[in-house]
C-alpha cells in the first residue's frame, strides 16, 4: 500500500464536512445546492491539503445515519460521490491516492448502490500508484459499528486487545488522526473515527463547509502541530 513519502509530511487531517444545508438556506437555495458547493469545496481542499504536504485526509462523505434523509437528497449526495470519485485526472495530477472506509458492500445491511460501489473501486484502481496524499472517503460509515465489528473479529481470532482491534478496523493502515475538523459551529464528533481520533486535536470552526479552504486548513494544521503542554 502506498504511503506518504516522508514522516514529517504524514499529518492526518480528518473532516466532518458540516453546514452545506445551512449555507444553501442562507442564500435562498435548495439544500442540494449546498451539497454541490460542498463537493467543490472538497475538491479544493484536496488540492490545498496535497500542496501543503498533508499525508492523509479523511472525510465523512456519508454516514450510516444519512440514509434516512429524503430520497432526492440522498440521490443527490450519491451523485456527488460519483462526481468526486470521477475526478481522476485532477487526483492523479496531485498524486493523490483514493481510499474508502465504510460498511463492506457484501455485509448484511449494506445499502451502497452498485453505481457508487463501482465508482469507488474505479477511483481506487485508477489512483493506486500515486504516492502523495491518501484521500480516504468514509461512505456508509459509522464508527461504533466499525469498532463493534473489529472487536467481534478480534474475538474470533484470539485475544481482544487494542492491537487486535486495530488490526480489524475497516482500514488498519489509517494512522492516528492528528486533527479532527468540524465545520459550521457544531461541537460534536458524531460517530466519526472514534478509535483513530483517540489522541486528536479538535478544530471546531464556525465556517460552513462550502466556505472551507486553504486559510481554515492552515488553522487546523497549526493546531495539529502545536506542542502538547
Ligand atoms: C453535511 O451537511 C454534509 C453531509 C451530509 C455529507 C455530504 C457532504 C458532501 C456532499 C460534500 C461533498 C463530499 C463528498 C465526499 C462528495 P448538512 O446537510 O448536514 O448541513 P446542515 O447541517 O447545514 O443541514
Amino acid at each position: 500500500m502506498a504511503t506518504p513519502s516522508s514522516p514529517q509530511q504524514a499529518l492526518h487531517v480528518a473532516c466532518i464536512m458540516d453546514g452545506n444545508g445551512r449555507w444553501a438556506r442562507r442564500r435562498g437555495l435548495p439544500r442540494t445546492a449546498g451539497h454541490t458547493a460542498g463537493e467543490e469545496a472538497l475538491a479544493t481542499v484536496v488540492r490545498e491539503a496535497s500542496a501543503r504536504g498533508i499525508g492523509w485526509l479523511t472525510v465523512f462523505g456519508f454516514s450510516t445515519e444519512n440514509w434516512v434523509r429524503p430520497p432526492s437528497e440522498v440521490r443527490h449526495i450519491l451523485g456527488l460521490h460519483r462526481k468526486l470519485f470521477g475526478r481522476i485526472d485532477e487526483l492523479n495530477a496531485n498524486n493523490v491516492r483514493v481510499n474508502w472506509i465504510g460498511r463492506p458492500f457484501d455485509e448484511p445491511g449494506s445499502r451502497t448502490p452498485t453505481t457508487v460501489q463501482k465508482a469507488i473501486r474505479q477511483a481506487i484502481a485508477d489512483t493506486r500508484n500515486n504516492t502523495g496524499m491518501v484521500l480516504t472517503v468514509a461512505f456508509d460509515y459509522g464508527s461504533r459499528a466499525e469498532i463493534a465489528r473489529a472487536a467481534s473479529r478480534a474475538g474470533e481470532s484470539g485475544d481482544v486487545n487494542v492491537e487486535a482491534i486495530s488490526r480489524q478496523l475497516y482500514d488498519p493502515s489509517l494512522p492516528p488522526v492528528d486533527v479532527l475538523v468540524r465545520t459550521s459551529g457544531e461541537t460534536r464528533v458524531s460517530n466519526f473515527l472514534l478509535w483513530q481520533s483517540a489522541g486528536a486535536r479538535i478544530y471546531f470552526t464556525e465556517c460552513s463547509w462550502p466556505d472551507f479552504g486553504g486559510r481554515e486548513l492552515d488553522e487546523a494544521i497549526s493546531l495539529a502541530r502545536s506542542s502538547v503542554s
